[in-house]
């Protein structure tokens, strides 16, 4: 496992950048919806990771949930009697509430450290989460809290985590823009939240980790990947110039119309065919 990990500070950083930089921006940048459309999407994604349709009924969590796009989606499939949301930023599960309100949707929601999960030991019937396992100081010690709270053979799905390869790839696409960070900063006193994420982002992963991380602790582990172009235009390029030039509408129009056609890209061109190992976003799933 790649890492970078200062204890210390992982826990407040991610908080307060999820808090004052992400919470209000997340789903426009992201490009989060809830249409019936991406609704169907989501659940048919989570099924191919899973191998298996999803439980039918019962009590979901979804982990570092932040503003729902997961949540939320699973509140509107309606099968489960249940839907928490987990998050350590209690703005972004503001957002979240406000999100399923609108839809007419009840999603509970829990401000917490998810590396003590607020749930009984065998309680959960499913445990999904998209894009935080990476954020988490000791990855291998969360898993084990996530095995504690699952019912027995009930199953994971985790989306949206960086691999390896990807982050490697990603990091020299924007090294130019990283030395010109550098000495900007250099000359300037705000440092807070610039764009290197090094204290929040602080794990990739490769095939080998997943292995470590899930093997001995669940059965049926599958993992599968897929991505290039949208991950890497989007971590490379959009997020550090969004941090450096101005929030104006056009921009944001701009960036919105590239992350689409990289999208695009991945479906039609990188998804079909470059190798597992050289996709950017890894999924994994597995049961208790
Ligand atoms: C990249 S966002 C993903 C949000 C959401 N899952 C999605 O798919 O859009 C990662 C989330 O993990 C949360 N997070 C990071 N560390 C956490 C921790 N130790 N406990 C709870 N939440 C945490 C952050 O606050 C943030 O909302």
């Amino acid at each position: 496992m790649k890492t970078n990990v200062d204890k210390l500070k992982i826990l407040d950083l991610n908080r307060r950048f999820h808090d004052e930089v992400e919470a209000d921006n997340y789903d426009e940048r992201m490009g989060v919806n809830h249409s019936i459309l991406e609704v169907r999407n989501t659940v048919l994604e989570l099924e191919s990771v899973l191998g298996r349709p999803l439980p039918a009924k019962g009590r979901v969590v979804d982990l570092g949930a932040g503003t729902g796009n997961i949540s939320i989606k699973l509140a509107l499939d309606g099968r489960f009697e249940k839907v928490t949301a987990v998050d350590i930023s209690s703005k972004s599960l503001q957002v979240l509430e406000s999100t399923a309100l609108k839809h007419g949707v009840e999603v509970d929601t829990i401000v917490s450290d998810m590396q003590k999960l607020p749930f009984e030991t065998n309680s959960l019937d499913l445990v999904v989460g998209c894009a935080f396992l990476h954020h988490l100081p000791d990855p291998v010690a969360f898993m084990l809290e996530v095995r504690r709270v699952l019912k027995p053979e009930a199953p994971f799905i985790i989306i949206g985590e960086p691999s390896y390869f990807g982050a490697a790839v990603t990091n020299m696409v924007k090294f130019p823009l990283v030395l010109i960070n550098r000495l900007r900063n250099s000359f300037s006193r705000e440092r807070l939240f610039h764009w290197e994420h090094d204290q929040i982002d602080v794990h990739t992963f490769s095939h080998d980790d997943i292995a470590e991380i899930f093997n001995s602790n669940f059965k049926e582990i599958r993992v599968s990947s897929e991505g290039f172009a949208e991950p890497v235009i989007d971590q490379a390029a959009l997020v550090p110039l969004r941090h450096v030039l101005p929030d104006y509408l056009p921009l944001r129009v701009i960036f919105t119309v590239i992350r689409k056609v990289a999208r695009f890209t991945d479906y039609l061109i990188f998804n079909p065919l470059l190798p597992a190992s050289m996709k950017v976003t890894l999924k994994i799933s597995g049961s208790s």
